[in-house]
């Protein structure tokens, strides 16, 4: 079954599906981690209940149509002197 259809068939009872979107999730960016983290809380705290076949479905779907490049910051790089902070004297 397509994602949108597994989403619609788990989450639409709760999400209501409006303008080609689903409330609450279809505004919203995660990693495939952070899909997984809401999937794991509506279990916890909504009493969702999921195949896990059918729970990596609607992640993996959520995750590509959805997706957030997997966070890698770089803490150096605000460091740098190349940026508007650049220092002109020593
Ligand atoms: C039994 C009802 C119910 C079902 C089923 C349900 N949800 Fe939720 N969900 C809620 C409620 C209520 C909230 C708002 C309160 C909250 O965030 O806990 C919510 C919030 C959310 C949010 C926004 C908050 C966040 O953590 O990002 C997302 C995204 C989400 N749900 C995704 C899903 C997906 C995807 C499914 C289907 C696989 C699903 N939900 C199924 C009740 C449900």
């Amino acid at each position: 079954m397509p994602g949108r259809d597994l989403v619609r068939a788990h989450c639409s009872g709760c999400h209501v599906e409006h303008d080609g979107g689903f409330e609450r999730i279809s505004a919203l960016r995660k990693t495939p981690e952070g899909w997984l983290m809401t999937l794991a809380r509506m279990r916890q705290v909504h009493g969702l209940v999921l195949d896990d076949g059918v729970r990596d479905s609607i992640v993996r779907y959520l995750a590509d149509t959805q997706g957030l490049a997997r966070p890698n910051p770089r803490p150096d790089a605000s460091r740098s002197n190349g940026g508007p902070m650049r220092r002109t004297s020593i």
